[in-house]
């Protein structure tokens, strides 16, 4: 096992700096896997650079031991940590918690070889914490080589076939680094050339299985539900057929064979023109059992996308809603999944929009295993040209609590997150070189759902950039540019949880109506008296009733409602008054006046950075500022200047508006 060493790449979380704690000291690792070999590999790797030395023998005088005990009482990916008497310890529970050891150490530096720290017992709330792929191995005419990819090509494939993989494996690397442990290789819109990776393209998927495993992450695929037919040959792909059963056992069978450690399938049925059980009269219950059981003998599980909707809706239709289409599908059948079938929700009920509210999904389904499906990817949220720190979005969402204040939150119903990654073969991995702390604070989050946002960006700021000229100014300005910015994206470009304002096909930029006449749904209704969606039950969709109470009272009610989210839920006059005492309207010009503004002060703020940062990061970092400060005044203008039209209302601070 060999450390991946990648030139031309940017090192990310991982530079050769944040080993120097270990690497200058004395190191014992005691175990026999292969990640246990991944550990070993590890510090010796850092020894090699910074003096210290690795150690196999238990008699001796160690600054640090890793040791494994199935005792420690913290399950196979946990380990506890303590310092005395000039030893620091990690005691891991398995294989994988020697590796999240390491990188707990990694991540303390000096600071985990100080003072002496009583026993801290460490351990993930989540048991799966995973990263989708949107790649395609064929260009695609309309989405590219990775749909919704803001980072380059994949770093799996190009042009139609397989890429080198070393740089797979320092993905893997970073991933572990900050804990999550599975990845599905492949884009959910499973086309023809993709789907053949289940069958006879399938020794591409255990290539890249090979490249993670040392890392503790396995391999998950997306597969098309109409495989049966398009590569088996059957007449059907009908979920309670024998043959259609049997063909999937056997393919299943197959993979396992190849990939012992396979994770499972993803599956995205009856979605935005993918094949499904509803062709044969089935529900999905009846679709993702059928593929659980072929995934169960071998310890599998299937992920069951609930991203299902009416994208063929008519928008003189208003009874039909988007937002309630999930729980619409899926709340009846909770009880009737398998075990090892989770069914996978996107945190909001639309799809990733700047603000949404939780989905309602997430509190029907008692009798079902969920994981909670977040977009690291920016898609909606500036595409990876903007600054848009999410983790405060997705702290919020994780600490949601569905039933009211002394009920359980989102983190605790959930079994698993998952999260489209924002990956590509960008020399930043990330194109933008911030959107690396959105990766970086997914992982964590996943692990421990309470961390704080900051912290984990200090984190994030202190691995990434070690050597830094100035570290307190960088860390100072970092937050101040980061900190705040999903607010300020929200701010310039979606007011009061309207989603969709965006250019129809790509999702960049602002167009007010650029969705409201089509049949993937209608998003804010404005006209000359008022704005947003009426999902009330007594007037509108009956979309609050889905949430249990206190939330189907609170989002009921234009008063109670929160600011944030009163347009998602309420079609109201534009002079309405908020509970901070403006009107829409004016919040409205008001906001996007001032995140244009923040957008700029971001650009300055990165200035004051210019010493402390390689002069290449800073000047990607600037043009793409300058890109984002362009882009939030173009917001600024057409929203205020839609709004105004339609309303009349005139700028309480009498600024510009065209
Ligand atoms: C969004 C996105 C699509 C994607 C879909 C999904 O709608 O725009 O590209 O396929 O989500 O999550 O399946």
């Amino acid at each position: 096992m060999t450390i991946p060493e990648l030139s031309g790449v940017h090192p990310a979380w991982l530079p050769p700096e944040a080993f120097r704690a270990i690497g200058s000291r004395r190191t014992l690792v005691l175990g026999d896997d292969v990640l246990a070999d991944t550990v070993r590999a590890e510090v010796a790797h850092a020894c090699a650079r910074y003096g210290g030395t690795l150690h196999d023998d238990r008699d001796g005088a160690y600054d640090l031991v890793l040791a494994q005990d199935p005792e420690a009482g913290v399950g196979p990916e946990g380990f506890v940590l303590s310092r005395r008497d000039g030893a620091t310890t990690v005691v891991a529970g398995g294989p994988a918690g020697l590796l999240y050891g390491l990188f707990e150490v990694v991540r303390r530096g000096e600071a985990a070889f100080g003072a002496d720290l009583p026993a801290e017992a460490h351990r993930p709330a989540l048991r799966r914490r995973m990263l989708d792929h949107w790649d395609n191995i064929d260009v695609h005419p309309v989405m590219g080589q990775v749909e919704r990819g803001y980072a380059g090509g994949s770093i799996f494939w190009r042009d139609g076939g397989p890429r080198d993989l070393t740089r797979v494996r320092a993905y893997g690397r970073l991933l572990a680094a900050c804990g999550i442990n599975a990845v599905a290789v492949n884009n959910v819109n499973v086309h023809a050339t993709e789907a053949r990776l289940l069958t006879d393209r399938l020794g591409e998927v255990a290539a890249i299985a090979d490249e993670l495993r040392p890392y503790g992450i396995r391999v998950h695929l997306s597969v098309n539900f109409a495989s049966p037919v398009a590569l088996g040959g059957l007449a059907t792909a009908d979920p309670l057929d024998d043959g259609v059963r049997a063909w999937w056992a056997r393919t299943t069978e197959r993979v396992y064979e190849t990939i012992p450690d396979f994770g499972g399938y993803v599956v995205k049925a009856d979605s935005e023109g993918q094949p499904g059980p509803f062709a044969y009269g089935r529900d999905h219950a009846d679709g993702a059992n059928m593929l659980a059981d072929a995934l169960a003998p071998f310890g599998g599980v299937v992920h069951w996308r609930a991203f299902v909707y009416d994208h063929r809706q008519d928008w003189r239709d208003r009874s039909t809603d988007r937002a309630r289409a999930a729980y619409d599908h899926f709340a009846p059948l909770d009880g009737r999944f398998r075990d090892n079938a989770i069914l996978q929700v996107k945190n909001g009920p639309i799809d990733f929009q700047v603000r949404e509210p939780v989905s309602p999904v997430i509190a029907a389904m008692p009798d079902t295993r969920l994981a909670v499906e977040l977009q690291v990817t920016q898609e909606y949220t500036g595409q990876q040209k903007h600054v848009c720190y999410l983790a405060p979005m997705w702290r919020e969402v994780l600490g949601f609590r569905p039933w009211g204040p002394d009920g359980r939150t989102v983190a605790d119903v959930a079994t698993e997150l998952v999260a489209v990654s924002n990956v590509g073969d960008d020399p930043y991995w990330t194109g933008h070189p911030l959107a690396q702390a959105n990766l970086y604070a997914f992982g964590r989050l996943a692990w421990a759902p309470g961390l704080d946002p900051a912290d984990l960006l200090d984190e994030w700021i202190g691995l990434t950039f070690p050597v830094a000229g100035d570290p307190g100014r960088l860390r100072r300005v970092l937050h101040e540019i980061m900190d705040g910015s999903w607010r300020t994206y929200e701010r310039y470009t979606a007011p009061l949880g309207v989603g969709f304002m965006v250019r129809p096909g790509h999702h960049y930029g602002p167009d007010v109506d650029g969705y409201e006449y089509t049949p993937w749904g209608t998003y804010h209704f404005a006209d000359r008296d008022g704005v947003g969606v009426d999902r009330t039950r007594a007037t509108g969709t009956g979309f609050t009733g889905q949430y249990p109470k206190p939330w189907s009272d609170v989002y009921e009610s234009p008063a109670e409602c929160p600011d944030e989210l009163l347009l998602f839920f309420h079609h109201v006059p534009y002079g309405r008054v908020l509970h901070d005492g403006t009107t829409v309207i004016q919040h409205i010009y008001d906001t996007h006046f001032a995140g244009a503004e923040q957008a700029a002060a971001m650009r300055d703020r990165w200035e004051k950075a210019a010493g402390d940062v390689p002069p290449e990061l800073h000047a990607r970092v600037r043009e793409l500022l300058d890109e984002q400060v362009r882009s939030a005044r173009e917001w600024r203008d057409q929203i205020n200047t839609y709004f105004f039209r339609k309303s009349g209302a005139a700028d309480a601070h009498g600024r510009r508006i065209y």
